[in-house]
């Protein structure tokens, strides 16, 4: 039996993990899933870098013992990849004997190698990055990625990794093995960096106690990265259980954001070829998630916690946005509202509904039960051009392409469904074989848009395939055996709630959530919240008095308003309908943000937003004056 031993980047652990970091463990999650599904034995590995100066500083800061610290922030991890339904099958701490073993050893090899030697450093170091810079990867003498801290300038002791010694060797890999890094913008961009050269690097800290010792210099802690990479190894037995490693290793898939590629791609490969070890099959560098075009950063407060976004839907409408709407490698985007947007689109009015009208007809007109009366229509032809393009788009990792080629077999099945119009055929009782084969064709249809999508979302797609009657537990199914069109069998088909109930709106509250929170609910230091008065006054709180208000069609919570600022009319769409009447507000004084970039609200755009106290649990109070105030007076 073929096997795939794939791994995740291991996360630093000075604060929970952030959209971004979910954005790698869920796509390698479906990839992950996509192997098991294909019938390969699979071994999935994730875990914790906790030797990080950053996580020993936060457990200070916390006054914390720093591995107390890192045991508390595994159980928060381990919280949110369950939430978010990551099936791993391993997950390593680099504080564990096992990881500490292999570092160890590793070293040892390489040292014993004449790869390491003693030197000096002395030069840029940013913490945040665990990276020595050049003065060339600054910017205005900052880190580009971490612009609000100041690098450290060091002078020490070091000992120091021959990189340079391997640049032949590994521009022979990558011309050997193209497929070695993916995708070839990486590729490229690391080819380039290869040919300009490589210095060695400096793989110790000295009198650090925050980490592994060198074996051979006790005094010195193993540089974070190098002791990082080496989780892989460790991970399935380097140093501690070598039949266990030669079952698994190499990796056949290291997945990683495009920001670390450098290291799993020249330093991992050299510290492996050093030790004599057999290389990674590929290295695969995705793009980053913004959030509202920002791009995410804990120090910059701009992170989005993912299991706010899971319990906005579930955990499934998140792994599905996030497979489908980017371009696996490439970058994308998060916001609130284009997530509703594919939530309705996507699984509301498209895939959930077809499987309610299925089971509502079967029910109908055949009582739920179906089988074949005649030959299978265009559909079988569809679904089985899509199995082609999904099997050919995962296997060469363009996930979102997979998805895609799902969806269509599924907007072709609403199609057949309007073109057939089973409910017209059905009132002639003679077209009794006509309608059960049109039904069977869309049960068929969704049973094998499910057993595709699987590995993007496992809880949803187990439920509809119960529903459409397939019998085989959805860790069983094989994609070969159960992802291609049957003629066959009779189904019994099951109703239930709906899948993904419509997402009426997307209320005011609904913005952008603050800064992702440290370690502990609700321990952050309040400062991480605080912003300068500068910040405070680029928000512009005015006075408005509301002209006209009428309910929004088909909305419990949102009115919309025509209001005068002051300086002009405009639309704002507000969520207070379930506390206020629209003629209650004609007249009234309000508050509003008046410099909010325009919003779509159930398709009418909102340029503003209004300020209400809103209680939890409780109904909204609009925001008001003990004196009279004309529209347009600045609020502070
Ligand atoms: N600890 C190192 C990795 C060591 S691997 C031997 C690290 N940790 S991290 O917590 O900063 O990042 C973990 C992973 O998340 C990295 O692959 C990183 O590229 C990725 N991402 C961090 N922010 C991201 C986005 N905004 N979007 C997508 N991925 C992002 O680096």
């Amino acid at each position: 039996m073929s096997r795939f031993f794939l791994t995740t980047a291991i996360d630093y652990v000075n604060s929970r993990p952030h959209l971004g970091t979910a954005y790698e463990k869920i796509t390698a999650d479906v990839i992950a899933r996509y192997k098991r599904l294909c019938g390969i034995e699979t071994h999935f590995v994730m875990g914790n870098d906790e030797h990080s100066q950053n996580v020993y500083k936060r457990a200070i800061e916390r006054g914390m013992d720093p591995l107390a610290y890192c045991d508390q922030m595994e159980q928060e991890f381990r919280a949110v990849w369950k939430q978010l339904d990551i099936s791993f099958d391993d997950f390593i701490r680099t504080t564990e004997p096992r990881h500490r073993a292999a570092v160890q050893k590793l070293v040892q090899r390489s040292f014993d190698n004449g790869d390491i030697y003693d030197g000096h450093y002395e030069g840029w170091y940013c913490v945040s990055c665990e990276a020595f810079k050049q003065e060339k990867d600054l910017v205005d003498g900052r880190c580009p990625l971490h612009p609000t801290l100041t690098p450290e300038w060091i002078r020490e002791k070091n000992y120091f990794f021959k990189l340079s010694k391997y640049r032949g060797p590994l521009l022979a890999h990558f011309a050997a093995n193209p497929a070695f890094l993916q995708p070839d913008n990486r590729r490229n961009e690391m080819l380039r960096l290869l040919e300009g050269g490589l210095e060695d690097i400096s793989v110790s800290r000295a009198g650090q106690l925050w980490g592994i010792p060198l074996p051979f210099a006790p005094d010195n802690a193993v540089y974070v990265w190098f002791d990082a990479l080496i989780n892989y190894a460790a991970a399935v037995g380097y140093g501690t259980d070598e039949a266990l490693f030669a079952r698994w290793w190499p990796a056949d898939l290291h997945i990683v954001g495009k920001d670390i590629t450098r290291f799993h791609t020249v330093i991992w490969p050299a510290m492996l070829m050093s030790a004599g070890l057999e290389l990674p099959t590929q290295v695969f560098g995705h793009g980053w998630v913004n959030f509202g075009g920002q791009r995410m950063s804990k120090s910059l407060g701009t992170s989005l916690d993912p299991s706010d976004v899971a319990q906005r839907f579930g955990p499934d409408p998140l792994r599905l946005y996030l497979v489908k709407e980017i371009s696996y490698g490439g970058d994308g985007d998060f916001t609130w509202e284009r997530y509703a947007e594919r939530y309705n689109v996507d699984l509301a009015n498209n895939l959930g509904n077809l499987v309610s009208r299925l089971a509502a007809m079967a029910e109908k007109y055949r009582g739920s039960r179906l089988q074949p009366t005649g030959p299978s229509g265009r559909l079988a032809q569809v679904a089985e051009a899509s199995f082609a393009r999904y099997r050919a788009a995962m296997d060469a990792l363009a996930l979102h392409e997979g998805a895609a080629a799902v969806f269509q077999l599924v907007d072709a099945t609403n199609e057949f469904i309007a073109e057939t119009a089973p409910w017209t055929l059905a009132k002639d009782p003679a077209n009794a074989g006509r309608v059960e084969q049109v039904l069977f064709d869309v049960a068929e249809a969704i049973r094998v848009a499910a057993v595709l999508l699987l590995p993007v979302m496992p809880k949803s797609c187990a439920e509809i395939l119960h529903r459409v009657g397939e019998r085989t537990p959805a860790s069983d199914l094989r994609l070969e055996r159960d992802g291609r069109w049957r003629a066959e069998g009779q189904r019994e088909i099951a109703k239930g709630a709906p899948l993904w109930p419509r997402a009426e709106e997307i209320v005011e509250d609904e913005k952008p959530i603050a800064a992702t929170q440290a370690a502990g609910a609700g321990t952050t230091p309040v400062e991480d919240n605080r912003i300068s008065i500068d910040e405070f006054m680029k928000v512009e709180l005015r006075v408005a008095k509301v002209l006209e208000a009428e309910a929004v069609p088909k909305s419990k919570k949102l009115l919309k308003l025509k209001v005068d600022t002051g300086t002009d009319q405009r639309t704002i769409v507000a969520g207070i309908a379930e506390a206020y009447q629209p003629e209650q507000l004609v007249g009234r004084t309000i508050v509003i943000v008046a410099n909010l970039k325009p919003a779509k609200l159930m398709g009418i755009e909102s340029n503003g937003m209004v300020l209400a106290g809103s209680p939890e649990g409780g109904l909204p109070t609009l925001v008001g004056f003990d004196a009279e105030m004309a529209p347009g007076s600045r609020v502070r």
